[in-house]
């Protein structure tokens, strides 16, 4: 009736902006991503016929604003009919980071629901029941480099690379810790019903896939870091071309772009991808990791650097 799961957030390298079903929550295009080892969420879920209904706290305050949402996603794990849950999430990040705390939540949600529900779910059901809950956080089941891909009226997510494989690390500079001024998903809405690019951003995203796919297999870097601040870039304008525009950078997300580009011109191998936020997150080999942090710490509005190496899917911990 209790079970506890671990999840990694993870970070897009080729994004999901865009949604093809919003009752179902299936993403419009496929995705790539890198799972992160350093930080995690540690979701407790218990399943009480003595409470009268769903409680839900975040590293220990009571939240009510999510609640709706983790109530939902129970009832897709374990059914309409099931007892009320008390649900504790602890992340060992600041939910403010921008580094996807809904991933790692919903994935961690959904594997100790199944846990405490008493079910042994594939991870590939599991992967979709967390999408229907938040389309990034399907990928946090996996560990290392994940594709997630459209298949027919659903999706399917694999690992294409072991985090073994290619030991590389990511350097998150936080630019702001407050809240973001619109959420993803009313975000993806506009863009899809007011970018004039919106339309040639879902065209061109099975070459991306194509190219980045490619670039992991071979872990060519310099290939990645091509396709993968270009499909960035690409996500950024379509949100900057929706009306009204939505624009998540700031000067200092700027900077870091630019420092990212300098360091690489000095033989770094590192390139920047951002997500919806201001935060820009960096992916390089793990030796070089302690450059790119120093340089991001050199930068006036940077509030914090976060580094983390690359790791596995979510987990049951414990079940009671
Ligand atoms: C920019 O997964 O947060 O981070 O399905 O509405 O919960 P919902 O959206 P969400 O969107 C993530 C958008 C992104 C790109 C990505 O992670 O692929």
């Amino acid at each position: 009736m209790q079970a506890i799961a671990r999840a990694q957030p993870n970070i897009a390298l080729i994004k999901y902006w865009g949604k093809r079903d919003r009752a179902l929550n299936l993403p419009a295009v496929g995705s790539i991503s890198i799972t992160l080892a350093d930080l995690y969420t540690d979701m407790d879920v218990k399943f009480d016929a003595a409470l009268a209904a769903d409680r839900l706290t975040l590293n220990g305050d009571e939240e009510a604003a999510m609640l709706p949402r983790v109530s939902r996603c129970l009832d897709t794990v374990a059914g309409s009919g099931r007892a009320a849950a008390r649900v504790e999430s602890h992340s060992n990040f600041p939910v403010a980071a921008g580094l996807a705390s809904s991933a790692s939540a919903f994935a961690a949600l959904v594997v100790a629901a199944s846990g405490a529900a008493g079910g042994q779910r594939p991870t590939d059901e599991l992967a979709r029941l967390a999408g229907r809950a938040s389309g990034s956080a399907a990928r946090s089941l996996y560990g290392g480099f994940v594709e997630l891909g459209l298949n027919g009226d659903g999706i399917e997510v694999a690992t294409l690379l072991a985090a073994e494989a290619w030991p590389l690390a990511v350097v998150v500079a936080v630019t702001d810790t407050g809240a973001k001024p619109v959420g993803s998903g009313d975000a993806m809405e506009i863009s899809r019903r007011t970018s004039p690019f919106y339309g040639r951003w879902i065209d061109d995203q099975p070459r991306d896939l194509a190219t980045a796919r490619a670039a992991i297999l071979a872990r060519d870097l310099e290939a990645l870091g091509v396709v993968a601040e270009h499909n960035c870039l690409k996500m950024h304008s379509v949100m900057w071309s929706s009306r009204p525009p939505i624009v998540y950078w700031n000067a200092a997300t700027l900077a870091c772009m630019h420092a990212v580009r300098e360091l690489r011109s000095s033989g770094v191998g590192a390139f920047f991808t951002i997500d919806a936020g201001p935060q820009v997150k960096a992916v390089c080999p793990g030796a070089d990791a302690p450059r790119v942090r120093a340089a991001f710490e050199s930068i006036p509005g940077v509030a914090a650097v976060l580094t983390s190496g690359l790791g596995g899917g979510a987990r049951l911990t414990a079940r009671r």
